[in-house]
C-alpha cells in the first residue's frame, strides 16, 4: 500500500533543492512532523505564464484566496495537487500564509495515531486566532474519519471531506460561497475517481498519476478501506491521455499510484492490464522514467516483472510491503499470502532479467506478536536483503478489527524491536550499498547543495546520490554519475561523461 510521509521530503521543494532531512529515506520510523504547505508556480503546471491564458474567463482572486497543507503520503500530495488545479480554475488564487488566506484547507493523515494527532493541533491553533471572514476546511483520511464529529472538536472548521467525495468539492465551495456555515462530503459507496482538467504538480520533473483510488483488501490494521473507499480504477485511455500532457509540459518521469496500484483493473472495453499500461506509458513520447507504487504482494503477477526485464524505462524497483516475516501473524493481520507465498514473489522478481531493487514496509508489535514471530521477521530481512525498509510501530486505529485484538505489546517493546529491526536493515543497506561502488548509474538530478558544486538525484532503482559536478546547471537532467562512496541510507559519486 502507499502512504509513505517520508518520501516526499527526498522530493525538491519549488526551488528545486533537496530538503534537508532526505538523507533519513531509507531505514526509517516513519514517523511525524511532516507536513507541506503547497507552494509552486502557475507556470510548472499549466504550462502557461498567467492565470488569464491558463485559466481563460476566470478572474484570479475573484473567490478569495485559499493556502492547502499536505500531510501524509504520496496519494495526499497528489490529491491537493489536484484540489488545487479545482480552486485555480474557480478563481482561488494561492495565498503564501494561512493568514493571508481566505480559505484554509487541511489534507490530513490517520494511518497512524499521531498524524491524525497532529491535525487536531494544527486546527487547535485557530482557536486563538482571527478565523472571522475566513473558511477552515478538513480535507483527507482525518476527515473521512472523523466526520461530523470534527465539528464538535473545532466549531470553526466549515469544510469536512473525505478523498472519495473530491469530484464534489465545486459543489461543497458554491455553498460555501452562498452563505451555507457548514458543508460536509462523507460518502465512500462512490465509483467516481477525481479527475480534473488542469493539474498542479508540486515536482517539476516527476509527475504523480493516481490510476487506482481507494482499495479493496481488507488488513485489519489500516483505515485506508474505510478512509478511501473501495477500490476505483481510472480508465486506461484517460491516464494515457494525461500522461501525453504530461509530457507536453515536460515531465519525463511518471509515478503511476494506488494504495494497491498492481491491482488495477481497466474499466474500459479494453481491460488493459496493469503491466501493458506500464509498457503504454513508457511508450509515450518523452517520458524516459515509469515509477510506480505502491504493490500488493497477491496481485503481483510474472507479466509486471516481464515487463519491467523488457522495458529499460520502466524503473527497476519494486515497494512490496512484507509488514511481517510470521505467518501466523500475516493471517492475523489479513494480508492473503503467507511467509513463503511472499518469498515466491520474490524468488519471481529476482529472476528477472535484469536486477529490481526491492524494498517494503514493517509494522513490528502487531497485538500478539511473539518474540519468536518478531525474530521470523528479522530472518526475512535476513533472506530477502531489502534495497530500503520503511518501518513502524502497530497503532490501533478506529474501526479496524485489529482493534478489538488486545494491544498486548507495550510501547517500549514496540520502540525496542523497531530499534533492532532497523538496526539490521542500516547494516543490510551498508554492505548492499558499499557493494556499488565503482558502478555508473544514470540520474535525474532533483537537488542542488548548498555546498559549491555538489548535486542531488535519483538512479532508476530510486538510491539517492549525492556527487559533485563541476556543471552550472544540471537541475532536471539525466546524467551519468559513478559511485564514488556509500552509506546505508544514500549513495556519494561524480559526474561522468
Ligand atoms: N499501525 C502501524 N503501521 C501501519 N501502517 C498501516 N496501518 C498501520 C497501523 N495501524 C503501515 C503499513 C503500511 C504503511 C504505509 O503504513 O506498513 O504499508
Ligand atoms: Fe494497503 Fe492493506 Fe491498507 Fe489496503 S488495507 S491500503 S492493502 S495496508
Amino acid at each position: 500500500m502507499l502512504l509513505r510521509p517520508t518520501l516526499h521530503r527526498g522530493l525538491p521543494n519549488a526551488n528545486g533543492n533537496a530538503p534537508s532531512q532526505q538523507s533519513r529515506a531509507g531505514v526509517l520510523n516513519c514517523e511525524l512532523g511532516m507536513s507541506k504547505p503547497f507552494d509552486i508556480e502557475l507556470e510548472r503546471l499549466t504550462g502557461q505564464a498567467s492565470y488569464s491564458e491558463a485559466f481563460p474567463g476566470v478572474d484570479a482572486g475573484q473567490r478569495g484566496t485559499f493556502f492547502l497543507e499536505t500531510f501524509g503520503c504520496q496519494m495526499n500530495d497528489h490529491d491537493s495537487e489536484k484540489v488545487a488545479s479545482l480552486l485555480l480554475s474557480r478563481g482561488y488564487r494561492q495565498a503564501e500564509t494561512p493568514e493571508a488566506a481566505s480559505l484554509i484547507l487541511y489534507n490530513t493523515c490517520s494511518i497512524r495515531e499521531k498524524a491524525a494527532q497532529k491535525v487536531f493541533s494544527r486546527l487547535g491553533e485557530y482557536r486563538e486566532r482571527q478565523t472571522e471572514g475566513k473558511v477552515i476546511g478538513v480535507l483527507g483520511c482525518v476527515a473521512q474519519q472523523e466526520g461530523e464529529d470534527i465539528f464538535k472538536r473545532a466549531p470553526w472548521v466549515s469544510l469536512v471531506c473525505g478523498s472519495a467525495s473530491y469530484s464534489k468539492l465545486p459543489e461543497m465551495l458554491a455553498q460555501l460561497e452562498a452563505g451555507n456555515q457548514r458543508v460536509t462530503g462523507l460518502d465512500t459507496d462512490t465509483d467516481e475517481t477525481f479527475e480534473t482538467e488542469v493539474t498542479r504538480r508540486d515536482n517539476p520533473w516527476r509527475a504523480y498519476l493516481t490510476i487506482i483510488e481507494g482499495c479493496d483488501k481488507a488488513c485489519s490494521y489500516c483505515v485506508v478501506p474505510f478512509t478511501r473507499g473501495p477500490e476505483r480504477s481510472r480508465a486506461s485511455d484517460s491516464i494515457l491521455r494525461e500522461v501525453r500532457q504530461l509530457a507536453e509540459l515536460g515531465y519525463s518521469e511518471v509515478q503511476l499510484l494506488g494504495q494497491t496500484v498492481n491491482s488495477y483493473a481497466d474499466p474500459t472495453a479494453r481491460k488493459t492490464r496493469f503491466s501493458e499500461l506500464l509498457l503504454a506509458v513508457a511508450d509515450v513520447e518523452g517520458i524516459r522514467r515509469v515509477r510506480f507504487t505502491t504493490s500488493h504482494p497477491s496481485d503481483f503477477t510474472p507479466d509486471i516483472v516481464e515487463a519491467i526485464g523488457r522495458e529499460l524505462k520502466i524503473c527497476d524497483h519494486v515497494h512490496l510491503p512484507v509488514q511481517s516475516g510470521s505467518t501466523r501473524v500475516l493471517r492475523a493481520m489479513q494480508r492473503t499470502y503467507s511467509r513463503e507465498e511472499y518469498l515466491e514473489k520474490i524468488a519471481m522478481i529476482r529472476s528477472a532479467k535484469r536486477p529490481i531493487a526491492i524494498t517494503t514496509d514493517i509494522i513490528v508489535g502487531f497485538p500478539g506478536e511473539r518474540e519468536s514471530e518478531f525474530e521470523e521477521t528479522l530472518s526475512l530481512l535476513d533472506e530477502v536483503q531489502y534495497d530500503s525498509m520503511f518501518s513502524f510501530k502497530y497503532s490501533p486505529r478506529p474501526n479496524t478489527p485489529s482493534l478489538s485484538m488486545s494491544d498486548s505489546i507495550s510501547e517500549e517493546e514496540k520502540g525496542r524491536r523497531l530499534a533492532i529491526l532497523q538496526d539490521k536493515q542500516r547494516e543490510i543497506q551498508a554492505a548492499k550499498n558499499a557493494k556499488l561502488v565503482g558502478e555508473r548509474f544514470e540520474v535525474l538530478v532533483s537537488g542542488k547543495s548548498r555546498r559549491e558544486n555538489q548535486w542531488t538525484g535519483y538512479t532508476t532503482a530510486h538510491r539517492m546520490i549525492n556527487f559533485a559536478s563541476q556543471e552550472s546547471e544540471l537541475l532536471g537532467t539525466y546524467v551519468q554519475v559513478r559511485v564514488t562512496g556509500a552509506t546505508p541510507n544514500s549513495l556519494v559519486g561524480e559526474h561522468v561523461t
